[in-house]
């Protein structure tokens, strides 16, 4: 187990930087994990801390020491890939084997560390298939079986379960937890999957073309989001963010008029907004209800989708082009063009000024407590 830091590290492959100035200081024993679009520098970052990419400035320590010019070996680091690489023609329990016998590590040890890792995974049935006998669910714990045998300082994990289908990944997803449970091992993992990430994580780190654009753990990252791209891109389904005009403010309440001229009022240090700015704000689907008791805008329906639990409602805001959309609890159902108020919870409304940056917002206790 090990602290893992990130001191400013850039990675240039040409002109062009994948990654600058990221700034991470990962905790014994933390879950990190690593969001963002395509392509903002997510498996840089990784393969750089692997040391399977030479960093090309700024400083990496493992376990404060520096680790810049250590080989990939000498790192104490394992890493799974998404594509999980193993060796096809190997058995499983030579799979398990390799990595330590490479090492010369003498046999009754090697054959302990097979036993520990395919009990821990629940593939001692398993060990001696081909991969090619395996399911895609049994092939990645073979991948994660291969890093625990190296007992690592850290694991480094890169979408390890985007091959799987839905069903499949809950169950790893779960059996991730455990794992981390069980191991207590720092643990650094990219993902897609917003649920992985909210359920994973100690802290979530969000990427946005090669920047560090915010660290917190996953309720922080819901509640407290430092900007509209944080805001747009943790949640599922995304934040709506609509565009609003600033009536007033003071320190703790910001009345801000809709493109549909409802004001509505959000629970906010307002004291950095200035009247008639332009600024936007943002309502989660889940937040948003369709029977309001209080404040409330205007809407056409567009859509309704049936989830079954649920009802994702897709409606037009007048003078806005995309669809507001809206999650209602259980069956829902309007006609398209039917017309809808839509009521907010002013402490559940986020504002940002008219330079994207997130205004700080009051929380009710019951989500203080949380942040
Ligand atoms: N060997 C390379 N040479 C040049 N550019 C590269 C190289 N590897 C990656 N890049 C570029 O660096 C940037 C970051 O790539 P990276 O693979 O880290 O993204 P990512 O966040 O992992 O994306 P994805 O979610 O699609 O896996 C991209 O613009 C990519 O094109
Ligand atoms: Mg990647």
């Amino acid at each position: 187990m090990a602290t893992v830091q990130l001191k400013n590290i850039g990675k240039k492959y040409t002109e062009n930087y994948a990654v600058k100035g990221v700034n991470i200081d990962i905790q014994d024993g933390e879950f990190i994990v690593l969001v963002g679009p395509s392509g903002c520098g997510k498996t840089t970052t990784l393969r750089m801390i692997a040391g399977l990419e030479e960093i090309s400035e700024g400083e990496l320590a493992i376990d404060g020491a520096p680790a810049n010019d250590l080989s990939p070996a000498e790192r104490g680091i394992a890493m799974v890939f998404q594509s999980y690489a193993l060796y096809p023609h190997m058995s499983v329990r030579e799979n398990l084997a390799f990595g330590l016998r490479l090492q010369k590590v003498p046999a009754d040890k090697i054959e302990a560390a097979v036993k520990n890792a395919s009990e821990i995974l629940h593939i001692e049935h398993l060990l001696d298939r081909k991969p090619k006998a395996l399911s895609g669910g049994q092939r990645q714990r073979v991948a994660i079986g291969r890093a625990i045998t190296r007992t690592p300082k850290v694991f480094l994990f890169d979408e390890p379960l985007s091959n799987l289908d839905a069903a499949l990944r809950v169950q790893m997803r779960i059996e991730f937890a455990r794992l981390h449970q069980d191991l207590q091992a720092t643990m650094i993992y990219v993902t897609h999957d917003q649920i992985e990430a909210m359920t994973l994580a100690d802290r979530i780190v969000v990427f946005s073309e090669g920047k560090v654009e915010q660290i917190g753990t996953p309720l922080q990252l819901y509640h407290q989001p430092n900007n509209l791209f944080v805001a747009g891109f943790i949640g599922s389904p995304k934040m709506n963010l609509v565009p609003v005009v600033i009536e007033s403010a003071d320190a703790h309440t910001a009345h801000v008029r809709m493109s549909d001229d409802s004001v509505v009022q959000i629970a906010c240090d307002g004291t950095s907004l200035v009247s008639g700015d332009a600024a936007t704000i943002g309502f989660r689907p889940e937040h948003l209800n369709v029977q309001p008791a209080g404040q409330s805008f205007g809407v056409n329906v567009t859509l309704c989708e049936q989830m079954g639990d649920s009802t994702m409602v897709y409606a037009q805001l007048k003078g806005f082009d995309k669809p507001v959309v809206i999650r209602v609890t259980d069956v829902f159902r309007a006609e398209k063009n039917q017309a809808l108020r839509i009521g907010i919870v002013p402490n559940l409304t986020y504002l940002f000024d008219k330079n994207g940056m997130a205004v700080p917002r009051h929380l009710s206790d019951v989500h203080a407590q949380y942040v």
